[in-house]
């Protein structure tokens, strides 16, 4: 039934429907558009309300992939842009396409995912209203140095963050995005080797943005926050994020391509929120607790343990303890 209010003001998009208008038509009851409307809002439509008429602000609700094309200023980071309104998750669709041969640079979108994917194998929970995307990457690199590049998708994220919306992000260990110790993106990298080479990377980033902080599962509450909520100021356009998003990180990429990955982990140092605090890291054996104290030039952390002596911990989930 909500969809038959959906397709009433896509047929109008960019026109007020009045409420009188929606009932006749559909023959549905005031109360019943009222609680549709609402129904549709929490999903991620953005829907303009002025005296009882409704409003479908398509540009905020969708990514629109050809003016995403239109205005997107890159060379290879989005040549090809692959836009599903749902998928299961951008990383498997991407995957595919990769092994299809598709080109560096390769972008796919999703207005939401059905079985997204977070680190450690867990869920990660995509409904409509969030950047959910992956990007192919054929980088000339030995597999080892792969979690370089998460690095230097981190710190495009941050950026875009901070530039666009002002906003006081930190980087947590390895690659989350945090405002105000929340998260509001995680990037999950994944990789195909042959023999000793790269035959290609995957790159998925999930940001929070136009998600009301209520739709979060109870046990995300207080560890999970959005972009929307953090401006409290209505939706913002997930089009220009993702754009902005993209050109921030064709030109970090070049850096890295161009051999200058110290100077990204340099950016990632002064974004950095792990280093200087105190954290319990998770590892697939050990829990190590300690003071961060740095990472090293492979993007390993460095904790230093109570009995003064360093630990390098390649991969595990870090928490900050107060
Ligand atoms: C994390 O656990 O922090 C990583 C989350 C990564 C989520 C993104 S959303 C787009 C891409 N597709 C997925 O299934 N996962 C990544």
């Amino acid at each position: 039934m909500k969809n038959k209010v959906l397709e009433s003001l896509y047929e109008k998009k960019g026109e007020f429907v009045s409420i009188d208008e929606l009932t006749s038509q559909l023959g549905f009851e005031h109360s019943q558009i009222l609680d549709h409307i609402k129904t549709l809002k929490k999903e991620g439509y953005t829907i303009n309300i002025s005296n009882d008429a409704f409003q479908l602000n398509e540009e905020l609700t969708l990514i629109l992939p050809h003016k995403l094309k239109s205005i997107l200023d890159t060379s290879r980071i989005g040549n090809e842009i692959h836009y599903f309104r749902e998928v299961d998750s951008t990383n498997e669709v991407a995957k595919k396409l990769a092994i299809d041969g598709a080109p560096e640079g390769t972008v796919v979108i999703a207005e939401s995912q059905s079985k997204g994917r977070g680190r450690r194998g867990k869920k990660w929970i995509s409904p409509m209203g969030g950047a959910w995307m992956s990007v192919i990457l054929r980088p000339d690199i030995l597999p080892i140095n792969a979690p370089q590049l998460t690095f230097t998708a981190g710190v495009a994220a941050a950026k875009t963050l901070k530039d666009e919306y002002g906003l006081e992000v930190g980087i947590k260990w390895p690659n989350d995005i945090l405002i105000d110790n929340k998260k509001v993106c995680g990037i999950l990298t994944e990789i195909s080797t042959e023999r000793d080479a790269i035959d290609y990377m995957v790159i998925g980033i999930g940001i929070d943005v136009n998600i009301d902080l209520g739709s979060f599962p109870p046990e995300l509450k207080d560890t999970a926050t959005s972009i929307k909520s953090e401006l409290r100021d209505g939706d913002v356009s997930r089009m220009i994020l993702v754009q902005k998003f993209l050109e921030n990180f064709e030109e970090i990429y070049n850096e890295f391509s161009k051999g200058n990955f110290h100077s990204i982990l340099n950016k990632w140092r002064e974004y950095s929120k792990t280093i200087g605090s105190s954290v319990e890291v998770k590892t697939g054996t050990k829990i190590i607790k300690g003071e961060a104290v740095g990472v090293n030039s492979d993007g390993a952390l460095i904790v230093e343990l109570n009995n003064g002596s360093l630990e390098k911990i390649i991969s595990g989930e870090c928490r900050h303890v107060a």
